[in-house]
């Protein structure tokens, strides 16, 4: 049921805008598929091994080896490929075309196994490197989707238990490393497994366009060293949903961490824990600028404007001071409060929707208080911005956010050190609809 109703919010989202690509060309030209077909160029189609049981991945990795500059990488149309072990190619000038449907394994040891053998635990399922990379699907709904089966992993978790080991990392379908990045038309479906859809770390000049998320993490997240990346015509969703995200930044305190003109425009977000989330990590060091978060439209969801700059892995016992996984003899009280990611000119324009009132957040808690509680919420916050200080966020805009909670009760804003000098038109004490009870604007708690 849930993913016919998915569907059909696609549709409808389609008809709106996802496929005239053309007419939209406006908001980004220069980041358009930057792959270039030229004389050189040649198409490796993945071959599909015999038996449904068998792993398509090697197949690939032999298309990729051919085609792994100037080419075009394709998986078939019609075609159910079995993904079972991890992809990851570099490559250069390239188009990966998901025509068919990719199927990742069910078989959580197996999975276990391989996240065991990584440093920190973290795997990314597809990673794609290089540059000039294009990974592009099918306009058509009903194939070129790529199956997590998310479902199974949540299932084995026991009641209110801490999540199977080897989880958080497992489904990072597609990390996407390298410059000018373009996709379109991917649909991925890995419904309430944790693990990013789509990560991008040191990825520039990237666009990302008509996809479909469904999983329970960040469907999008933006990592430190990403710049000029847009998003757009996404519609993303499931339980669990931790909508588009730039961060976490600033888990390693040594590092000074850096994001740079993120564009996040026509967004559907369904069921999720946020709409927007900016992360930042106690003590992290870095500068965010120029990110916008533009026509969203969110149905029942918990927090769909949402800045914190306290960000943790929850039930984590590492220090997380340098580097994930790194560092696992201390505690996250640990880290010196002594340094802030700093976030200029944040822009939050034209939302609609609801808020989720009556079944917030995803059930993931393992830590009392829950890792997504925020002191003082009460299921009327359209918008929570917790600054780590009031220098900490400058140039924030905030216009037209019409987002009211499913409970018919005005909605509300939760600010803390939002300042008002350094954010002369946050325009969040005008409100129309809305109230703003903490910060009265001069921004401190
Ligand atoms: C693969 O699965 C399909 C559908 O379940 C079945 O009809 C077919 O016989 C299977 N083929 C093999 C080789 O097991
Ligand atoms: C990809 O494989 C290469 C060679 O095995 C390895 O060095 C690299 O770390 C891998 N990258 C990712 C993102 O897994
Ligand atoms: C992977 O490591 C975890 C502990 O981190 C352990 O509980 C689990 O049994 C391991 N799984 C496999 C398949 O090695
Ligand atoms: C979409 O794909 C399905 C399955 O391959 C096919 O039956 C259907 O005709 C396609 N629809 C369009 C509009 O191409
Ligand atoms: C899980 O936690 C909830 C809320 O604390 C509680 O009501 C429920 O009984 C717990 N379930 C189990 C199986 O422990
Ligand atoms: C980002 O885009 C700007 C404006 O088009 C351009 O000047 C800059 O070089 C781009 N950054 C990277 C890393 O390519
Ligand atoms: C709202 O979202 C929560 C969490 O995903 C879900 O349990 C609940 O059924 C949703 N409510 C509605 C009315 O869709
Ligand atoms: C801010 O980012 C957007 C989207 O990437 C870009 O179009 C714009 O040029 C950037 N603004 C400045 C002043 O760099
Ligand atoms: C890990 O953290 C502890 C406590 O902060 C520190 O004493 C130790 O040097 C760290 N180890 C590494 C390898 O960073
Ligand atoms: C905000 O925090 C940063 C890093 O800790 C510090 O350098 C700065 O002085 C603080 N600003 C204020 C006004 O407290
Ligand atoms: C940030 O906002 C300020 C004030 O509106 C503006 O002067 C500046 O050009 C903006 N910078 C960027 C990079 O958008
Ligand atoms: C926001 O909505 C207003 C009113 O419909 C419109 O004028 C404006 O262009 C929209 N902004 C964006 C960024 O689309």
């Amino acid at each position: 049921m849930r993913s016919a109703l998915l569907l059909l919010l696609f549709s409808s989202l389609v008809v709106d805008a996802a496929w005239t690509p053309s007419r939209r060309s406006d908001i980004d030209p220069t980041t358009r598929n930057p792959v270039k077909r030229n004389s050189k160029s040649q198409t490796c189609i993945v071959a599909k091994s015999q038996g449904n049981n068998t792993d398509d991945a090697p197949n690939f990795v032999k298309a990729a080896q051919q085609c792994k500059s100037d080419g075009v990488i394709v998986f078939q149309e019609g075609v159910d490929y079995n993904i079972f072990t991890p992809i990851n190619a570099t490559l250069s000038n390239v188009e990966v075309q998901i025509k068919g449907n990719l199927h990742l394994p069910q078989d959580i040891p197996t999975i276990q196994a391989l996240v065991n053998k990584t440093t920190g635990g973290n795997l990314p399922w597809i990673s794609l490197s290089g540059t000039n990379i294009a990974l592009t699907g099918v306009q058509n709904v009903t194939t070129g989707w790529i199956y997590g089966y998310g479902e199974n992993w949540w299932n084995a978790n026991a009641k209110n238990g801490t999540g199977l080991a080897g989880r958080p990392h497992l489904i990072k379908v597609h990390a996407l490393y390298g410059n000018n990045i373009y996709v379109r038309n991917t649909f991925i479906d890995a419904t309430t497994v944790p693990g990013g859809g789509f990560p991008f770390n040191t990825a520039t000049n990237v666009l990302i366009e008509d996809s479909v998320i469904m999983n329970g993490d960040d469907a999008i997240t933006v990592e430190n060293g990403a710049e000029n990346v847009t998003v757009r015509n996404a519609l993303i969703g499931g339980p669990g949903c931790h909508g588009t995200s730039v961060g976490s930044l600033g888990q390693d305190q040594t590092v000074f961490n850096r994001v740079k003109n993120i564009l996040f425009t026509d967004i559907t977000a369904v069921n999720c824990v946020y709409g927007a989330r900016f992360k930042s990590w106690v003590g992290g060091q870095g500068l965010a600028q120029n990110v916008t978060w533009q026509n969203y439209h969110v149905e029942n969801v918990t927090f769909p404007i949402y800045v914190t700059q306290t960000y943790v892995n929850q039930g984590s016992a590492q220090t997380q001071n340098s580097g994930e996984g790194s560092n696992t003899t201390a505690t996250v009280n640990g880290r010196l409060n002594n340094a802030s990611v700093v976030m200029e000119n944040f822009t939050y324009e034209n939302w609609t929707g609801t808020i989720n009132t009556y079944q917030r957040g995803d059930w993931s808690c393992v830590t009392n208080p829950c890792w997504y509680d925020v002191p003082g919420a009460d299921g009327t916050q359209s918008i929570v911005i917790q600054c780590s200080n009031s220098t900490s966020c400058s140039d924030y805009q905030l216009k037209n956010i019409q987002v009211t909670p499913m409970s018919s009760k005005p909605a509300s804003v939760l600010c803390t050190y939002l300042d008002a000098k350094a954010n002369p038109s946050s325009g969040l004490c005008v409100p129309t609809g809305r109230t703003c009870p903490r910060s009265e604007g001069a921004g401190t708690k």
